[in-house]
């Protein structure tokens, strides 16, 4: 069984998409954890009403990145738990170095945008205000820039003349629904390797 473990900091509908994809797929896949850093996060409610371990680990309030001692403790939960891939999914603060190197080529994300287009916070209102014609989703591995690694899948979403922030967001998030499940997949299943920047798919 290839077990993965989830990182999540809000509602949680990422996790929702992967947990559903498995079952419905009958998939050889398990979520072992359910991490946040947030206690009032959905994704802890969906995973423990989905019979997943869930565990909140809070850090410092306002600071984008893990603390030394609490990044300790994500990674020898994931480690305890066995897990062969780490999942970003709406997880909102950034990994640095010493969780990365304790994962090598093991984590990946999801980003609400074409990357490198649009890397950082609320992507799909970035591309909203910028005005392209397209955007879309990225799944990436995790490197030590922020949402800099090699890419492993793309979604395209057109942005219509009369979109909200709220309205694209929404049509983005059903693209990644499709799409990080499937990467997930392809992982587990060996198909993916990475050369340099470049990620190829058997
Ligand atoms: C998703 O749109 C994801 O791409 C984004 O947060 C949302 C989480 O939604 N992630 C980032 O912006 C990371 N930079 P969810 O909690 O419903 O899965």
């Amino acid at each position: 069984m290839f077990t993965i473990g989830i990182l999540a900091s809000g509602k949680g509908t990422n996790l929702q998409a992967i947990i559903d994809y498995i079952k419905e797929e009958n998939l050889p896949i398990r979520v072992g954890v359910v991490i946040s850093d947030n206690e009032d996060a959905f994704a802890l409610e969906r995973a423990r009403k989905e019979g997943i371990k869930a565990i909140c680990i809070p850090c410092e309030k306002y600071k984008t990145i893990l603390g030394k001692e609490v990044e300790k403790k994500y990674v020898s939960i994931l480690k305890e738990n066995k897990v062969d891939l780490v999942c970003l999914a709406g997880f909102m603060r950034v990994l640095k170095t010493t969780f990365i190197k304790s994962f090598p080529n093991r984590i990946i994300n999801i980003h609400p945008s074409l990357l490198p287009a649009f890397p950082g916070l609320e992507a799909w209102k970035q591309a909203l205000e910028y005005g392209v014609k397209f955007t879309g989703c990225t799944v990436h591995f995790v490197n030590e820039g922020i949402d800099a690694g090699p890419i492993i899948l793309q979604a395209v979403v057109p942005v219509l003349p009369d979109d909200t922030p709220e309205t694209l967001h929404k049509r983005i998030q059903e693209k990644e629904h499709i799409i990080y499940p499937l990467a997930i997949k392809l992982i587990s299943e060996g198909r993916v390797s990475i050369v340099g920047r470049k990620v190829y798919i058997k």
